[in-house]
């Protein structure tokens, strides 16, 4: 049997697995139709429904997030349909890809790579493009550790009646995502981000509004698998007993997921984002204090994931391996040309958004850029970040 060593995940996905969850996955072979599984069905759709803060419906497709992200690009757009897809990072640039695929034309919005999309840059592009009826964006933009500002960004779609397709894979659980209130037309996650499962579904919420535009759409959509109306069809059809729709379903995934949305509850959101954005502070307060620059502003920073410019005198691949020859830590370099070589990540969702890991990753890059030559200070480190979990009520 070839069994994982455990090395402490402080990247951006995969996250730490709760224990309980780890357990639900091991037994015998679970169903995924019959009485029993249909009520653990259930139990993990209200869950959801909680967690993305909606009355609306979720579906949860096999596969991983971008099964969502693509699942709501085809059913949101015909071809040859405008879209607006703000650009600053390599997951707004997966939703371009996407819409081309389907035929949409795609309305790009230039956006400094981390920094952030600000409203009144949306109501621009809406202003010289009235006929556009959809929008694409990435809630947190996990290549650049950026948290664009929703609240008002969904505002102004609201306004102007225009479909908002929003990917919260690496924000959901663990920053605020009111889907209702924002007036969310698709939310789309996935399991082994904040939600702290493993992967193995795509997690979309679909509004009333989005069904209807679907129903009167003047092309179907294309294909069987990424086709909501089909997959609802089959899971309206087969509910009382096949629940997840035609296809079988990872069904030990969805049994870690119930865990694990169990253990997020019961830990309250409200909590929760606190807990993230109190870990995320630490950990910029310790980044800045070791002499490190990071490379978004305080006010966009993601409370998720950190980015940081890597110190003189060391490189990404030779601190990545440090940290987990010497540490068994992982930590994240960046996947795009870019970025690549000239930056780190530092996840900190889920159950790793947590004091005590936070302060060994301080300590940990600390000595890994040290060892390359670079001149930082651990201590400062420390102390900064002590301090600011030394301020919170008990
Ligand atoms: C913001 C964002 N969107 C989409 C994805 C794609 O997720 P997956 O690999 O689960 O398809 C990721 C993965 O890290 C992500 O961070």
């Amino acid at each position: 049997m070839r069994l994982q060593k455990h090395r402490l995940l402080m990247i951006p996905g995969p996250t730490e697995i709760a224990y309980e969850a780890l357990l639900a996955m091991a037994q015998p072979s679970i169903v995924h139709y019959g009485d029993d599984y249909v009520d653990r069905h259930r139990h993990v759709m209200g869950s959801l429904q909680k967690i993305f803060q909606t009355t609306n419906s979720i579906m949860m497709i096999p596969g991983s997030s971008s099964i969502a992200m693509e699942a709501a690009v085809n059913a949101a757009v015909e071809p040859g349909q405008k879209i607006l897809i703000p650009g600053g990072g390599m997951f707004a640039e997966r939703f371009k890809e996407m819409a081309a695929n389907c035929g949409g034309h795609v309305v790009p919005l230039e956006v400094e790579w981390c920094r952030p999309l600000m409203p009144d840059m949306v109501t621009s592009a809406l202003d010289a493009h009235p006929d556009i009826r959809v929008m694409a964006v990435i809630h947190n933009e996990t290549s650049t550790g950026v948290t664009h500002p929703m609240e008002g960004i969904a505002d102004v779609c609201r306004r102007r009646e225009v479909s908002l397709i929003l990917d919260t894979v690496t924000s959901l659980g663990g920053i605020e995502v009111p889907s209702d209130v924002w007036g969310l037309d698709y939310c789309m996650s996935g399991n082994h981000k904040c939600l702290e499962s493993p992967s193995g579904t795509g997690l979309i919420m679909i509004s009333e509004r989005a069904w209807k535009q679907m129903e009167a759409r003047k092309t179907p959509i294309h294909g069987w698998f990424l086709n909501l109306m089909n997959l609802r069809e089959y899971a309206d059809r087969f509910s009382s007993w096949h629940p997840s729709g035609p296809v079988s379903t990872p069904s030990h995934v969805v049994a870690a997921l119930e865990v694990s949305l169990d253990n997020i509850l019961a830990e309250g959101l409200d909590n929760r984002f606190r807990r993230h954005a109190l870990c995320a502070k630490a950990f910029r307060e310790g980044m800045r204090a070791m002499g490190i620059e990071l490379l978004v502003e305080d006010a966009y920073a993601s409370n998720t994931v950190t980015s940081f410019v890597i110190p003189e005198g060391s490189t990404d691949a030779e601190t990545v391996r440090l940290m987990r020859e010497e540490f068994d830590i992982i930590i994240a370099n960046s996947h795009h040309p870019k970025l690549l070589g000239k930056m780190l990540r530092v996840g900190h969702m889920g159950q790793t958004a947590n004091r005590n890991c936070l302060l060994l990753v301080l300590t940990a890059l600390a000595e890994c850029f040290r060892l390359q030559g670079a001149k930082v200070s651990s201590p400062d480190a420390m102390d900064a970040a002590l301090e600011v979990f030394r301020d919170q009520p008990k």
